[in-house]
Parts: C-alpha cells; sequence; structure tokens
C-alpha cells in the first residue's frame, strides 16, 4: 500500500520534536514552551509554496525566497532553528509592539501568535515583491492584522514607534541610530551583529541611551543588508579566492604571506582543550591585538598550501613580513578536541606566543560569554565601561566588548 503523505500539522509536530531532540544532543539553546506551541500553530508551508512539505518543515533549511541576477539569495525564510532560537531571545509577551526588519512572513506569523491580539507586528522589507508576498501568505494563513511596509529599515518605521522589540532578520554590518531611537525605554533589540569578522545573534537590553546584551548569544548567518547600510565586506586575496583575509587593521604585505603560507610551518599545541568554539571566537576577536579572520576554500584546505586548515573561517594572529600563527586543532579521542596554533613565516613563533598567550588566559577564564555593549559614535572615552576589553568602532557605533 503506498504511504499515505504527511499532513501539514505532523510535519509541524515532526519539525519541534527534531528541534527538542537536536537540543539534547547539541546543546542548543533551549526553546521555551511557549515557542515551541507558536511553532506547533503557524503553517509554516504556506509561505514557502516552492518547496515541499518536507523542505518547508526541515529545521535546519532556510528556503530560497529572492535572488539577485547573478543568482545570490538575497532573502530567505530563515532556517526555523534560528528563528526559534531569536523569539526566545526576544522574550515575546502578549501586548507588546514589535518591529520585524525583513519580511518572509512567517516569523512574523510567529511574532503576532506570541504578542496576541493585544500586540502589534509590524514587518519592513526593502524588497517589494517579498512585501508582496508576504502580504499574500500572512492573508491566507490567517494573520490579516500585521502591518507589512515596503522600505529600507535603516529609518525603521517611525510611524508605527515606539516597539518593545525590534528583531532584525538580515545581516547588518553597523547598527543604525534609528533602532535604538525607535525602541521603548525597557526595549529590546535581536540582531545579527558582525564582531571583527565573527557573527553573533545578540540580545540588546535598552539602558538609557545604549544597549546591553544579555547572557546569550549565538552564531548565525544571514543574508546581508541592501540599502544606506549596506556594507561590502573587502577582504584581502592573499591567493585569488583561495586564500582571502578579512578584518585586518592592519596593512598586509600579501606578497610575503602568501610566501608565509606556502612555506614551512610549525605546529604548537600548548594542551589546551577545545570548547565551545563560537565563544572561543568572540574571545579571540577581543584579546588579540594584530588579529584578522583566514578564509581558504574548501578544494585548498587539505593539500594546499597551509593546510589541513579549518573548514570555517579561522582567527589568526599577524606578525611582520607576512607572519601569521593560525587556529588549529586536533582530536583527543571521541568528540573531543585540542586547539593548537600553526605559525608561519619569519615570525611565525612571534604569532604563535601572542596567540598561545590568549588562548592560555581563555582557558582560565572557562569560557563565559562576552558582555556586548553598543554606544552611539562619538561617545568619549571616558563614557564607556572601564572593563572593556576592546572599542570597535563603525560610522553608527561604538561597540564595546568585555567578559565579566
Ligand atoms: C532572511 S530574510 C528575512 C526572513 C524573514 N524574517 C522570515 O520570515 O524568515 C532577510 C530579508 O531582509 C531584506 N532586507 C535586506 N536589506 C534590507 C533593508 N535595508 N531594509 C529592509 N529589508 C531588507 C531582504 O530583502 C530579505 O527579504
Amino acid at each position: 500500500m503506498p504511504a499515505t503523505p504527511m499532513s501539514p500539522a505532523q510535519a509541524r509536530q515532526n519539525m519541534v520534536d527534531t528541534l527538542l531532540q537536536l537540543q539534547k544532543e547539541w546543546g542548543m539553546p533551549e526553546i521555551s514552551e511557549r515557542v515551541a506551541a507558536v511553532l506547533r500553530t503557524v503553517p509554516r508551508h504556506v509561505f514557502v509554496p516552492e518547496v515541499s512539505l518536507e523542505q518547508a518543515y526541515a529545521t535546519d533549511y532556510a528556503p530560497p525566497i529572492r535572488r539577485a541576477e547573478d543568482g545570490l539569495v538575497t532573502s530567505s525564510m530563515s532556517a526555523v532553528r534560528v528563528q526559534a532560537m531569536m523569539l526566545d531571545q526576544a522574550g515575546l509577551e502578549p501586548g507588546m509592539r514589535v518591529l520585524e526588519i525583513g519580511s518572509g512572513g512567517y516569523n512574523a506569523a510567529l511574532i503576532a501568535e506570541l504578542v496576541g491580539s493585544a500586540g502589534e507586528v509590524t514587518t519592513i522589507d526593502i524588497d517589494a515583491e517579498v512585501t508582496d508576498r508576504a502580504r499574500r501568505y500572512l492573508d491566507e494563513a490567517g494573520y490579516p492584522d500585521v502591518r507589512v511596509v515596503t522600505g529600507d529599515a535603516e529609518y525603521g518605521v517611525a510611524e508605527f514607534a515606539p516597539y518593545d522589540r525590534v528583531i532584525v532578520t538580515v545581516r547588518a554590518w553597523d547598527l543604525p541610530p534609528a533602532w535604538l531611537a525607535q525602541l521603548t525605554e525597557t526595549g529590546r533589540l535581536v540582531t545579527p551583529m558582525r564582531l571583527r569578522g565573527v557573527n553573533r545573534t545578540v540580545g540588546l537590553d535598552r539602558v538609557e541611551g545604549h544597549l546591553v546584551s544579555r547572557p546569550d548569544h549565538h552564531l548565525t548567518v544571514f543574508v546581508p543588508m541592501q540599502g544606506a547600510g549596506a556594507h561590502e565586506e573587502r577582504g584581502i586575496a592573499v591567493q585569488g579566492e583561495e586564500i582571502v583575509l578579512y578584518s585586518a587593521e592592519e596593512p598586509v604585505d600579501v606578497d610575503a604571506l602568501r610566501k608565509a603560507l606556502h612555506g614551512p610551518r610549525k605546529e604548537f599545541w600548548p594542551g589546551i582543550e577545545f570548547t565551545r568554539p563560537d565563544r572561543l571566537h568572540l574571545w579571540i576577536a577581543g584579546h588579540a591585538d594584530r588579529y584578522a579572520m583566514l578564509h581558504v576554500a574548501e578544494d585548498v584546505l587539505e593539500h594546499g598550501p597551509a593546510g589541513p586548515l579549518a573548514r570555517q573561517p579561522v582567527p589568526v594572529v599577524l606578525a611582520d613580513e607576512g607572519s601569521v600563527a593560525v587556529r588549529a586543532k586536533r582530536a583527543l579521542g571521541e568528540d573531543r578536541f585540542e586547539i593548537g596554533v600553526f605559525a608561519f613565516g619569519p615570525h611565525g613563533e612571534r604569532a604563535a606566543q601572542d596567540y598561545i598567550d590568549v588562548l592560555r588566559a581563555w582557558d582560565q577564564h572557562e569560557g563565559s560569554m562576552a558582555r556586548i555593549e553598543v554606544w552611539p559614535s562619538g561617545t568619549p572615552e571616558a563614557d564607556l565601561p572601564t572593563d572593556r576589553v576592546r572599542v570597535l568602532d563603525k560610522p553608527h557605533t561604538r561597540t564595546v566588548l568585555a567578559w565579566p
């Protein structure tokens, strides 16, 4: 007998069961009962009719909604795993007024369920085709009260402000002043941030004129912001597109660096276990001085000059004459890894020593979450928190990293 096709309700139930299972097995952020309940309610497949039921309810798939002419995805419905996490970071309560930035429709419907009929949901997207479909599918799924606005979220949506929560579902380079200005005095902004090349999605509470992170933030990846806040992060091509350096804050001698990476390497294994890689990367970004992120294409990972290196971008420490120390890891046994450093170039050992000092401090610190504070640009040094480890300056903001 042919198998009975799965009903959407069953697919939703399975999706939530899988998320809860993943949480148990992989230590993913906990999903609250309230968020799990709305995930079981809102028909996700209605918002992505172009994919199968199975794909619509996969936990880690972000179905593409729009592509640019070159084929690059400019809009996708975020993976439900990420949506669940951000909704919990937002701590939505009945009656809240919420602005969502980036409109797939589905996430706005989840928010509408969480804030209830006494709440208000506004979602904005820069792409009229995205907002057209969001409007259509929100109506179809039974959420006619969600406001859908077409425009550049760089300026927020002043008309319906203030908001108790602003939830950003696009990768912003900087945080535009409107997002803070349109929050209530005790409001919260949940947003992906780019911190020296490290992606974190952070819940930030408004404290007077600045924002302070809540204890939990996570690694996520989003499509980049378009419009006035668009920012193309230019890497330094060390070897075409195969080896690229990002977030370097000093001039780099590219030829010397390429030569160093093709030369011999020295390995250092200071006996530090590799745990909580996402927190570790932010720690390195906060503590290393001559810092950058190295991206190595997959086909040169194993057999290329510097290989074998990690598949993901890795934080590196630079030294003179193209020398560099690169974070490495090796297995210690099942599911356990050790962090090491590969040193390249004439001053590679110097860079490796600096790197190891940062790693040892991490080991002693036992890996707590960073506190992230966002202050308006122009805030005098004397007004920033005294326990700051690093300040990252962007046109609109001064972001402070500190570790409690
Ligand atoms: C990941 S999608 C949003 C997904 C949506 N929140 C959902 O239901 O899953 C990101 C969206 O941000 C939009 N976007 C990019 N830059 C923007 C800007 N400056 N203002 C408003 N929307 C923008 C894109 O068009 C895209 O649709």
